[in-house]
C-alpha cells in the first residue's frame, strides 16, 4: 500500500467512509507527480514554468486559430487548457450552491465540495471503484437504467439484489426495500443506489414516501449496518405534478445519521440539456462527518479520476460557468421545463382518454423524461419491433416494460405516436 493511501485510509478510518471503501478504494491515493507538482509550480513558477504537458506561447496556451475562431469570448485558457482533476474550482462552488438552493433542507449541513466527472456515468462508476468489492451486494429497485449492470455486475463483479419497484398499489416498494436490506445486511455493509426521476419508469416518490424511505434507511443503520447510500439524480427537477418531492433523496441521507453515507451523482447532462457536453459531479455527504474526511474523500474521488479518465472538458466546464453566472439561466430552463412538462400533461391525456391497447398498463410516472407501459400477454420485444416497420422507435425492457421517451416527441407528434403504439400492440393481442 502506498504510504499516500494509507495517510488518507488513516482519516476515513474514523468513520464509516472508512469501513465502506473497497480495497481499490483503499488502495488509491493521489500521486504527488506531475499534476501536483504542476498545481504547486502554477503558485509560485512565476519565471518559467516548465512542468505541465501543454504548450503555450505568448503567455498562453497554443491555439489554432479556427478553434479559437469557434469559441470566440472564451479565452484559450477557457477553451484549450487541461482542466483540474477534480474540475474547475468555479464550476464546483457554483454547483453546490445550486444544489442547496434546490435542496433547502442541505443548507447548513456540512457537504463535500462535488467532485467534477465527465458524465454521470463514471460518476457512478468511480462510486462503484471507491466502495464496491466483487461479491458485494447492490441494492437497485427492479426497474433500472441497464448500464448499471455493466458498472456494478461485469465491470465491479458485484450482486445486483432487486425488489419489485412498485407495491400492490402502484406505491414505491417501502415494505420490499426494508425486507431486502434486512435480508442482504449480514455483512454489516449494504450499497443502496436510488434514481428519482427514475429510468425508465418515470417516478419520483411523494413528499410522504421520502420521509418513509428515511426511516428504512435509519432503521437498517440503527441495527449497526453501514450503508452507502447512491442517488442517482440524472433527472433531477424534472418534477411534473405537486406532492411530488422536490428535493433529491441526497437531502436526506447526508444528513440522517453516522453511519450513512451519501453520494450525490448528478449533473449539467440532463439538467442543462447537455447531453454531450460531459459535465457532471460527485458530491459526498454524511451526518457529523468533519471537514478532514471530506476532503481526504474528495482525494480519493479525484484518485480514481486521475486514474481513469484524468480530467474532464475544460471548453464545456468553461462554458457552463458562463451560463449558470447568467442572469438568463433560471428563466432559460424553465422555459425548457415547461416544454416537457407540456409533454406529459399531453401524454396523461391520451391516457386518460385511450380505448385502444389494453394490454399496455401504463405504470405510474410524474416525472423526468420516460413512460413505461407492462406489456401483458405480448412481447415488449416483438412490439418494439412490430413499432420499429412502422418507423417508430422504442424501448424495450427485461422483455415486459415498452419505455417511451416522451420527451424526445414534440406535442404535435404524441397522438399519432401513442395511437401507433396501442394498435400494434392491439394487433398482437389479436394474434395478428
Ligand atoms: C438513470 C441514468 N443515470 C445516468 C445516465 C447517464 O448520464 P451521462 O450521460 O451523464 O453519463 C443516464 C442516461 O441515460 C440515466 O438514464
Amino acid at each position: 500500500m502506498n504510504p499516500l493511501a494509507t495517510e488518507l485510509n488513516q482519516v476515513l478510518d474514523t468513520c464509516v467512509a472508512g469501513r465502506l471503501l473497497s480495497d481499490r478504494g483503499r488502495r488509491l491515493y493521489f500521486p504527488k507527480g506531475i499534476v501536483a507538482q504542476g498545481a504547486e509550480a502554477g503558485k509560485l513558477a512565476k519565471r518559467h514554468n516548465a512542468t505541465i504537458g501543454m504548450a503555450y506561447e505568448g503567455g498562453k496556451p497554443m491555439i489554432l486559430p479556427s478553434v479559437a475562431a469557434l469559441t470566440p469570448g472564451l479565452d484559450p485558457v477557457e477553451s484549450v487548457s487541461y482542466a483540474p482533476v477534480g474540475g474547475v474550482d468555479e464550476l464546483r462552488q457554483l454547483w453546490k450552491e445550486e444544489m442547496i438552493r434546490k435542496n433547502p433542507s442541505l443548507r447548513g449541513v456540512p457537504i463535500s465540495l462535488p467532485v467534477v466527472a465527465p458524465g454521470l456515468t463514471p460518476g457512478i462508476s468511480t462510486a462503484a471503484e471507491l466502495y464496491v468489492n466483487p461479491g458485494d451486494v447492490v441494492i437497485i429497485p427492479d426497474l433500472f437504467w441497464d448500464n448499471y449492470e455493466l458498472i456494478f455486475t461485469d465491470r465491479q463483479q458485484a450482486k445486483i439484489v432487486s425488489f419489485p419497484f412498485f407495491d400492490e398499489a402502484w406505491n414505491f416498494n417501502l415494505a420490499g426495500l426494508e425486507e431486502t436490506i434486512r435480508k442482504n445486511s449480514g455483512s454489516g455493509k449494504i450499497v443502496l443506489l436510488l434514481n428519482f426521476p427514475n429510468n425508465p419508469a418515470g417516478y419520483a416518490p411523494r413528499k410522504n414516501e421520502t420521509a418513509a424511505l428515511a426511516k428504512v434507511v435509519r432503521d437498517a443503520a440503527d441495527r449497526g449496518v453501514d450503508i452507502l447510500a447512491i442517488a442517482d439524480d440524472a433527472y433531477y427537477g424534472l418534477f411534473y405534478e405537486e406532492g411530488t418531492e422536490t428535493e433529491s433523496v441526497f437531502a436526506v441521507f447526508a444528513n440522517l445519521h453516522e453511519r450513512v453515507l451519501a453520494v450525490k451523482v448528478d449533473g449539467s447532462t440532463k439538467e442543462d440539456f447537455v447531453w454531450g457536453f460531459r459535465v457532471a459531479f460527485i458530491t459526498h455527504g454524511s451526518k457529523g462527518m468533519s471537514p478532514e474526511v471530506y476532503t481526504a474523500l474528495g482525494t480519493k474521488t479525484i484518485s480514481s479520476l486521475r486514474a481513469s479518465v484524468s480530467n474532464s472538458s475544460r471548453l464545456a466546464q468553461s462554458i457552463m460557468i458562463r451560463v449558470m453566472k447568467s442572469p438568463t439561466y433560471q428563466a432559460e430552463k424553465e422555459r425548457k421545463f415547461e416544454i416537457l412538462r407540456g409533454r406529459y400533461a399531453k401524454v396523461k391525456e391520451i391516457l386518460a382518454h385511450r380505448k385502444t391497447g389494453r394490454a399496455l398498463k401504463e405504470i405510474p410516472f410524474n416525472s423526468g423524461y420516460f413512460m413505461s407501459f407492462l406489456c401483458q400477454g405480448i412481447s415488449a420485444d416483438t412490439l418494439r419491433r412490430r413499432l420499429l416497420d412502422r418507423g417508430i422507435g422504442t424501448i424495450a425492457l427485461q422483455d415486459r416494460l415498452l419505455r417511451v421517451a416522451f420527451s424526445s416527441i414534440e406535442v404535435g407528434g404524441l397522438d399519432e405516436l401513442y395511437r401507433e403504439i396501442f394498435q400494434a400492440a392491439d394487433e398482437l393481442s389479436a394474434g395478428k
